[in-house]
């Protein structure tokens, strides 16, 4: 795919399918992501992988009451509608979510070091 078909053509997707996601695209795509540039070329990241839907609601749960908490006092918060509708999930149901964080410190974190030496990523679940 051309570089500006690909960024032109992008768009935010919020219906799924149940189809699973294969651990060979997740693979695929993480690898893709970590084609970032990053300070240094420190590479401080590593990503967590969570399918399990009941923990996907809770973390939506979760995201929706901080967010209301954050927004008090807003006179017009734009999301506290959605945010206090109760069937709102913030992932859209999305059967994978593939979650970014950054390593610790650079070099010590066991899994992204471990990952770095394999030039490849590292998954949790
Ligand atoms: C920093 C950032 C946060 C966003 N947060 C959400 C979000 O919480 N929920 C959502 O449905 N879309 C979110 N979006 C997507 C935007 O709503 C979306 O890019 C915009 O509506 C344009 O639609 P398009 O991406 O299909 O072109 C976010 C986009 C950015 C850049």
């Amino acid at each position: 795919m051309e570089l500006l078909q690909a960024i032109h053509g992008r768009r935010s997707v919020r219906e799924f399918t149940d189809e699973p996601v294969s651990e060979a695209v997740l693979h695929e795509l993480i690898d893709a992501a970590i084609q970032a540039p990053s300070a240094i070329n420190q590479q401080p990241w590593c990503f967590l992988v969570v399918r399990d839907q009941a923990l996907l609601a809770r973390i939506s749960d979760h995201a929706k009451a901080h967010l209301l908490r954050a927004s008090l006092g807003a006179p017009a918060h734009p999301f506290r509608d959605i945010l206090n509708d109760p069937q709102f999930n913030i992932f859209y149901r999305a059967p994978v979510l593939v979650v970014k964080r950054n390593s610790r410190v650079a070099g010590r974190d066991e899994r992204s070091s471990a990952w770095r030496r394999r030039g490849r990523p590292w998954v949790s679940r």
